[in-house]
């Protein structure tokens, strides 16, 4: 054979053994995991991607909210050394492809047939001009009310269905000494309160003018003076230690009796499930008053990354993340519903079953909304924008009037 003959069987047989040579799938993960209940549901992720030959490297920054988390994310990507995969909200995640951050998962997604899997609500999140650029772990309800069983039915008390009631039961729970809300001066927390109240007291369409389209006349309109007004009124019904606790502590004080209700998306049930609690018993559940629906999708996008071995780690963790085994055991830990269709929720408690239910009737009458609390309404200038001032009002004495006032010129500077 001649030489030239051998080196090109040589390099085809190369070529054919580098295309063929599998990288040792790897990843850097960034999240905001960092309570009891969050860091167990983590851990469902990271055993799967490890009995799946892969390796992970954890990069926990705690932060309710996340908010943290997105400020170590800037610094790595302006470092030129962005993680692998990142845990992002809504439409922070079309702010990084704008960037020209994010990898395209199209091929995974294909192999997969995620179009026929997720539904197409939840599937357009995650698109970036039509084309897979991140995944969704879960579906999280932010409207919601826990209540300690035992000290609600010490005061013979049911969840409340209206805010009158709440405020009912709240005095005379205050009356009884017992702390009636449980919650942490956090603004990512005041802002969580701020979207149950707004959709409570303003109804569907007044949110989805407000906190969707941020109409300004809605925005300065008398019914946000109303909104303000109630948040008035939990500001009344918090301990005096509120400030700066974490969202988790305030969970902890609802399971202890230290406090009756905490207004909080279900990751709280995520607390309730890891230490052992369970609901109807031990806890209850209930929408806050007022209809619709306010999700909170958990997605993960990929960064782009140079190295087979990350590369071949972020298709290993998104496949794995939107398939059926994760999404069940990762969503019993984490207090939310799967984001993937017919997937079985027989193990599932009442609340997410009930969960699960509202979200069908909310998707098929429009009363299904994105949270804007949790980044799913509106791009990071905006609900900056909104929470400082919501914050604003439920720290200090400003009136309920100044507060709307307020809003409207913050959104208006933001523009
Ligand atoms: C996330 C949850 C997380 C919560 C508290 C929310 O924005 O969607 O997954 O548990 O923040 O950290």
């Amino acid at each position: 054979m001649s030489l030239k003959k051998l080196l090109i069987g040589a390099s085809i047989a190369s070529s054919l053994f580098a295309s063929t040579a599998i990288a040792e799938p790897k990843v850097e993960v960034l999240h905001w995991w960092t309570s009891g209940g969050e860091a167990a549901a983590v851990k469902v992720l990271m055993d799967e991607f490890a009995a799946n030959g892969g390796t992970w490297t954890d990069m926990p920054v705690a932060g309710g909210g996340g908010e943290a988390a997105m400020t170590a994310l800037r610094a790595r990507v302006l470092g030129g050394n962005a993680p692998t995969a990142v845990q992002l909200k809504g439409p922070s995640i079309q702010e990084w492809h704008e960037e020209g951050a994010l990898s395209d998962l199209s091929e995974v997604a294909k192999a997969e047939g995620w179009d026929k899997i997720l539904p197409d609500a939840i599937a357009k999140i995650h698109k970036c001009d039509g084309v897979y650029c991140s995944v969704p772990v879960n579906v999280h309800r932010v409207d919601w009310m826990w209540g300690n069983a035992s000290l609600l039915a010490k005061a013979d008390i049911k969840m409340p269905t209206t805010w009158a009631e709440f405020n009912d039961a709240a005095d005379k729970l205050k009356s009884m000494g017992i702390t009636p809300l449980g919650h942490g001066g956090q603004p990512w927390q005041d802002a969580t309160l701020f979207d149950s109240v707004l959709l409570g007291v303003g109804g569907v369409e007044f949110y989805k003018k407000a906190m969707v389209e941020l109409d300004l006349d809605a925005l300065g309109s008398d019914t946000m003076v109303k909104v303000f007004d109630q948040m008035r009124k939990l500001r009344g019904y918090v301990d005096d230690n509120f400030s700066g606790r974490d969202w988790n502590l305030a969970t902890a004080m609802v399971m202890n009796g230290e406090a009756a209700f905490q207004i909080m998306g279900d990751w709280a049930k995520g607390e309730f499930t890891n230490a052992g609690k369970t609901p109807g018993n031990d806890y209850l559940c209930a929408p806050t008053p007022g209809g619709g629906y306010l999700y909170n999708v958990d997605s993960f996008a990929m960064f782009k990354v140079d190295g087979d071995e990350n590369q071949a780690g972020q298709k290993l963790l998104a496949k794995l993340i939107v398939g059926e085994k994760f999404q069940t055991a990762f969503n019993l830990s984490k207090g939310s519903i799967p984001a993937r269709m017919g997937t079985d929720l027989s193990d599932f408690d009442y609340c997410s079953r009930r969960s699960s239910y509202d979200m069908a009737v909310s998707s098929a009458n429009g009363s299904l909304l994105p949270s804007f609390a949790h980044g799913m309404a509106v791009r990071g200038v905006f609900s900056g924008a909104v929470t400082d001032v919501v914050t604003n009002h439920f720290n200090s004495d400003i009136s309920s009037a100044e507060a709307t006032k307020a809003l409207v010129a913050a959104v208006k500077n933001a523009e």
